[in-house]
């Protein structure tokens, strides 16, 4: 179940804005200009540490002040950025030591951003002093609503101190070198090690063990780092301000989940880049942000129709970002934040999509932008309370992931392609789901789909069985239980602890050059990339969905998917990477057979969702991908709040429309 942390119990948007890019003299216009948009939020400061503190322990805040007055002026609120992304010259030239070390064992180059070393004591000291200053500051003006710490954090340094910090981190873990020796088969090319100091931090390819280690000391890192902030933040907050980080969606450097547990409340930055938006591929980055916290989040930042970085920076269609600001809402987002407000004359970004250009003139895009602003408006007292349900969840799982893509067996095995392949069909079908942590409680759903589980626990296992045993219905794939929380194969045929409870056991595991059949009665196609040949083990309840056809003559006629009744429940095993229309039939089986319906049948490209507040109102959010007009015929009356109309039996949506419906009465 997803909650709403959204105290102030409205949708946001509005821009990323930097004041300090630009005279004083002109912030009355860009104010003016944002308030004309409808904008009720804005983002600053991310980056402004040299502007801040222009040089050791001297403060400069009165122009913040001024910022955030003229804007609380204007009716805008203000979202802070710890500037620690930025580390200015002064500190980096007085510790150069700070920069963090690239794995070619150069220095960071000053000048771009998160040049810094994680871990680096001066670092920490000097962000201490300007987050507790900003903290103290500004931490009781009315018009700061929430933090942002940082910006994207996304750094991995190998420097000597990290590497000592990599030892007593795996001290920690595994107390005695011989369990570390042991759980990372070390005498495998003569790898023991007899003197903690003699691991290696990770460079390039490494032992499995040590690799997946690192990662997650890599997040403890991040960890420590944001918590060196919040212990001068939080003090200071008002009741109902919140702290959140602007995470980068699928991004793999460290374990989502852990770093969100310190945070209140979830963002994520959304860019299209080249080409355009794909609704079935980026709610999963939705539901994915969503499940960080299992709340509602904020789309911290997302393109004003183009970017800069992209190999072509195509603008979104007219219309076009509109409708993703609704899908995303549908998903949960209860903010959208533009970035940026204006193309800045210099600096890395000049040619950036931004909503008033570097003439100080709105851009054509900015006009969209007021009319989401003002939809926004009309229905955030119906929709700011309310969250997305689902009785469906997806597992995700950083050390799976790891895992898979350090040792993929097949070129284009990509863990989140597999994940979308599961994710795409229930989209297209109008099946809500959420995104868990592997680890999550799985109460509620009755159906749970563990795409690649690789990694597998006892406790996991012991979860999985129990939501099953209580009559859910799981879906394990191929590549599911294969190791331990070492990254160390299980001594078990997969899906090792789970056997049992799916009724097979796999026999052999396939890359594949070929695609190779799949023959079944309810479900038919081939299978690329992977196979698994399944041997059952409980054959009295134990159902074969389809076998794989002739191929390799290993595989030929060997059991492809089976489904196991357990206890209340039932489990799929699925050892095929089938083809998109074999895939959707497969998708049907299972949701049907596990109870659960599409919200309402819209025609493809028409995405239907829905958000229930605390007391049960149901608020449903249909947006049209599509560059057609698309007819959806409705089950009873409604009211439609975007456009104020009462709908009998139809509801009739533009290119790119959105509509957002009650029932009526
Ligand atoms: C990231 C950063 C922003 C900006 C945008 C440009 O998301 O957080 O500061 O650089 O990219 O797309
Ligand atoms: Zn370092």
């Amino acid at each position: 179940m997803t909650t709403n942390p959204n105290p102030a119990k409205r949708l946001w948007v509005g821009a990323a804005y930097y004041p300090e890019h630009w005279p004083e003299s002109r912030w009355a216009e860009d104010i003016r200009l944002m308030k004309e948009a409808g904008f009720n939020v804005v983002r600053m400061a991310e980056f402004a540490w040299s502007t801040l503190e222009p040089s050791a322990g001297k403060f400069e805040f009165g122009w913040l002040d001024r910022a955030i007055d003229a804007l609380a002026a204007a009716g805008i609120e203000v979202v802070l950025g710890t500037p620690t992304a930025a580390p200015p010259a002064w500190l980096m030239s007085q510790y150069p030591d700070s920069l963090a070390l690239n794995e070619h064992g150069q220095r960071v180059q000053f000048g771009n951003r998160c040049h810094y070393c994680v871990t680096s004591p001066e670092f920490h000291q000097a962000t201490r002093r300007i987050v507790a200053a900003m903290a103290g500051h500004f931490g009781p003006n009315p018009h700061v609503i929430g933090w942002q710490l940082d910006n994207e954090y996304n750094r991995v340094c190998t420097c000597d101190r990290c590497r000592g910090l990599f030892q007593q981190y795996l001290v920690g873990h595994y107390g005695t070198l011989d369990a570390l020796n042991q759980a990372w088969s070390t005498a495998y090319w003569s790898q023991t090690y007899s003197a903690w100091e003699q691991i290696p931090i990770q460079i390039g390819g490494h032992n499995p063990g040590l690799m997946l280690e690192f990662k997650r000391f890599t997040t403890q890192n991040y960890v420590n780092f944001q918590r060196v902030q919040l212990d001068v933040l939080r003090p200071q907050l008002k009741p109902g301000d919140w702290v959140t980080h602007n995470f980068m969606g699928w991004f793999l450097g460290f374990d989502h989940y852990r770093m969100n547990e310190e945070l209140d409340l979830a963002s994520w930055d959304w860019y299209v880049g080249t080409g355009h938006h794909d609704y079935t591929t980026t709610g999963a980055v939705h539901d994915l942000t969503r499940g960080f916290k299992r709340q509602n989040f904020w789309v911290m930042e997302t393109q004003p129709g183009s970017v800069n970085w992209s190999p072509v920076n195509n603008m979104l269609n007219k219309g076009e970002a509109r409708l993703m600001a609704w899908h995303a809402i549908s998903h949960g987002a209860d903010a959208i934040l533009y970035w940026q407000w204006r193309s800045a004359l210099g600096g890395q970004e000049q040619y950036h999509g931004s909503l008033v250009d570097q003439s100080g003139q709105p851009r054509p895009f900015y006009y969209e932008a007021q009319a989401l602003a003002k939809d926004m408006r009309t229905v955030s007292d119906l929709v700011a309370d309310s969250a997305p349900v689902s009785a469906t969840a997806l597992l995700n799982d950083y050390d799976s992931r790891w895992s898979i893509q350090w040792q993929r067996h097949h070129r284009d095995f990509d863990y989140v392609a597999h994940f979308n392949h599961y994710y795409r069909p229930l989209a297209q079908a109008n099946i809500a789901t959420d995104v868990v942590s592997a680890d999550a409680s799985l109460d509620g759903y009755k159906l749970v789909i563990a795409p690649a589980l690789l990694i597998m626990t006892e406790e996991r296992a012991r979860r999985l069985t129990a939501f099953v045993a209580g009559g859910g219905t799981l879906v394990l794939t191929l590549r599911t239980g294969m190791k331990d929380a070492t990254n160390a194969l299980l001594p078990v045929r997969q899906p090792g602890l789970l056997s049992d409870l799916a009724g097979v056991e796999v026999e052999e595991y396939y890359a594949l050059n070929e695609p190779v059949p799949v023959a079944g009665k309810e479900v038919a196609g081939t299978s690329s990339q992977w196979a698994e040949r399944l041997k059952v083990l409980d054959t009295e309840h134990i159902h074969i969905l389809a076998h794989y056809g002739n191929c390799n003559g290993w595989l030929d006629g060997q059991p492809a998917i089976t489904r196991h009744a357990y206890g209340k429940g039932q489990v799929y095993m699925i050892g095929a990477y089938l083809d998109t229309g074999g895939q959707a039939e497969l998708m049907k089986i299972i949701t049907t057979g596990a109870g659960i319906k599409p919200v309402l049948n819209a025609p493809a490209g028409v995405e239907v969702r829905q958000r229930v507040t605390p007391a049960g109102k149901i608020i449903t959010l249909v947006t049209n991908h599509t560059r057609e007009e698309q007819v959806l015929s409705l089950p009873s009356p409604v009211r439609e709040h975007l456009g104020e109309k009462y709908l009998e039996n139809l509801l009739k949506l533009e290119p790119y429309g959105v509509a957002v419906l009650t029932q009526a009465g």
